[in-house]
């Protein structure tokens, strides 16, 4: 069996006790696949140093084998917080007013993508399959290839591939769209992203694609297809059983004292809609004044990418938001809005969700949300939560028993809540089976066995 050579910009490592997450999908779906592979994860070491060495600090963590380097504050500067975070991420999320373009975040991202190669390849044996993840390390396979690396290379993208038209206002996008012609495989979350992909090959690019997934341009041949990841269902199922999960489980059954509990889990990150999911809740108190006192919302929002002054931006307004819900409900013994600034432990998270009656996924557009299949995974198969699922996300296209709605929509948001407060036990068990079935056969198993057969030129 060939070698895995899993490589992306954030590699997981055990956060030390006590300081949970903020993980995103990507670091929790690889150190899944890896676990049982003889592999090798490489990326940043998350550090900052003086100046780039090209060290390389090998670990293994839960039988992970990882190779990291560190990075200097200018590549930190202008290749992760510049080009893929204040470039990249906004525009993938269909966030052009939020886009920044500076010539200088272009060339960082090529310095360190040229640093990648430079030192993963010798870590790369001839029939190693190479497997590149996230809009950090497009132009990496490109890189490779230039210098010689003949291996199978596949590139898998976590989040939204934007439309044509607004792909189109990147300066340089079409460089960028041509690097990814150097895999052999390109793997996107779901057939629209998919779709967008291929519309612009053929607008753009001048190229050509086939229903089998073929995609031609010029003398250049790619596997481009989607392949929804999943969650790794099995050790999810035991984290939620464990001693931990069911103290979580406990403790927020206790202290909601017979109140409903709604729950949202995200990244603070403006993709997500927590302002339109806090106006939608305010919404909904506004038109139900009998539920007053008799739910909450307790939304976990970690920090994320907090040197980009958009993620700042949105730290305020929603500490704003959320102080103005809760001054203008709350009552002496009850706030309408638990909002928690921390990240928790899977185990942790795993009791939260089995204790919250509802879920509010609501992004405004996600490649996936593995939040959404978690709180799936970690519910009462006798007495099953409801889901309320954005259907901007790519998780949407799978669980089509959620409550879908448009996050952009405070009617809609409310209309759910009110719907999924009344719902019968009958209906919330025959939708939580449906769901449950797609999350536990098609998950990060599957997920990676698909793409590492076509990888191999099996699929
Ligand atoms: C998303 C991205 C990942 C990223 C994660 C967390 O899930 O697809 O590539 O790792 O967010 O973001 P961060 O910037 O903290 O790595």
């Amino acid at each position: 069996m060939s070698r895995l050579i899993v490589i992306s910009n954030r590699v997981a490592a055990p956060k030390p006790e006590g300081e949970g997450g903020a993980q995103g999908g990507l670091a929790v779906a690889l150190s899944a696949a890896l676990r049982e592979y003889k592999g090798l994860w490489f990326g940043w070491s998350g550090r900052v140093t003086d100046a780039f060495t090209g060290h390389i600090d090998f670990a293994r963590h839960d039988g992970v084998a990882s190779a990291t380097i560190d990075l200097e504050a200018q590549d930190v500067d202008e290749y992760y917080n510049g080009y893929a975070n204040r470039t990249l991420w906004p525009l993938f999320h269909y966030r052009i007013d939020l886009a920044e373009y500076d010539r200088s975040f272009g060339s960082g991202y090529e310095r360190v993508n040229e640093r990648f190669a430079e030192t993963v390849q010798p870590l790369i044996d001839p029939d190693d399959l190479v497997w590149i993840h996230d809009y950090h390390l497009i132009p990496l396979g490109a890189q490779l290839r230039e210098r010689g690396l003949r291996n199978r290379i596949g590139f898998f993208l976590h989040i939204p591939w934007p439309p044509a038209r607004l792909l189109t206002s990147l300066p340089a996008h079409e460089r960028l769209v041509l690097s990814l012609l150097a895999y052999d495989v390109i793997g996107f979350q779901t057939p629209e992203w998919l779709e967008s992909f291929q519309n612009y090959v053929e607008r753009e690019l001048g190229g050509h694609c086939e229903a089998d997934g073929t995609v031609h341009v010029g003398d250049r041949s790619v596997h481009a297809a989607a392949y929804p990841i999943g969650i790794d269902y099995k050790e999810f199922q035991e984290a939620a059983a464990s001693a931990q999960a069911r103290e979580a489980c406990a403790r927020l059954t206790e202290s909601a004292a017979g109140r409903h509990t709604i729950i949202g889990v995200d990244r603070l990150d403006y993709s997500k809609g927590l302002a339109e999911r806090f106006e939608g809740y305010r919404r909904f108190l506004e038109d139900n004044g009998d539920c007053l006192g008799k739910l909450f919302l307790l939304q976990i929002a970690p920090p994320s990418r907090g040197e980009v002054h958009t993620y700042e931006a949105i730290r305020e307004s929603l500490d704003e938001l959320s102080g103005r819900i809760n001054g203008e409900f709350a009552e002496v013994d009850w706030v309408p809005i638990r909002y928690v600034n921390q990240g928790y432990g899977r185990e942790d998270l795993a009791g939260f969700y089995r204790a919250a009656k509802i879920a509010l996924v609501t992004p405004l557009r996600d490649g996936m949300n593995l939040v959404a299949k978690e709180y799936v995974a970690a519910q009462d198969p006798e007495d099953p939560g409801i889901l309320i699922l954005s259907r901007f996300a790519g998780a949407a296209l799978q669980l089509k028993d959620a409550l879908l709605v448009n996050p952009y929509s405070k009617e809609d948001i409310s209309d759910a809540i009110r719907r999924a407060i009344a719902m019968p036990k009958e209906e919330r068990i025959r939708r939580w089976r449906a769901m449950n079935a797609c999350v536990a056969e098609e998950d990060v198993v599957w997920w990676r066995r698909n793409f590492v057969a076509a990888l191999e030129g099996r699929g």
